[in-house]
């Protein structure tokens, strides 16, 4: 198993999220996060305006994924999310030893497998 991480422009969440929802990605992970890349933060646009502060607002999308998925995943988000502009987002990709659903106690890559989906809640 791999997982994803991806640093992305707040506003191409939606359709990052669409287009793994497409791959039938079983579970993933948002959280809003600041961050600077090779600019510093100082040259991109925020809201319409050159912002001149280091750290501009992101958000970080982490899922993990079976082997075979990985590479369609992370084309997938890397294509919902790019403008061509500075300040797109990064993906990097880390192994993962280990997963478990605690409701039933399932450990491994079956537990992270694209699946029927079961509905929202679940
Ligand atoms: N080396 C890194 N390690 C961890 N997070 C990073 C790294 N580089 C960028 N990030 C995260 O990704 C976000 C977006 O980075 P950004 O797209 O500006 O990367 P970049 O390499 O400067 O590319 P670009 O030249 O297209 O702007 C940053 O705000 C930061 O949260
Ligand atoms: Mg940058």
């Amino acid at each position: 198993m791999r997982k994803i991480e991806a640093i992305i422009r707040p506003e191409r969440l939606q359709d990052v999220q669409d287009a793994l929802d497409e791959l039938g990605v079983s579970g993933l992970t948002v959280s809003d996060v600041v961050g600077c890349g090779r600019q510093k933060g100082y040259t991109e646009q925020y809201r319409g305006a050159r912002a001149n502060i280091s750290l501009l607002p992101k958000i970080k999308v982490e899922s993990v994924v079976p082997p075979g998925v990985v590479d369609a995943a992370v084309e997938a988000i890397v294509g919902a999310a790019r403008t061509g502009e500075i300040g797109d987002g990064r993906v990097f990709v880390y192994p993962v030893e280990q997963a478990i659903r605690i409701r039933t106690g399932e450990h491994g890559e079956d537990t992270v497998m694209h699946e029927e989906a079961e509905g929202w809640g679940h």
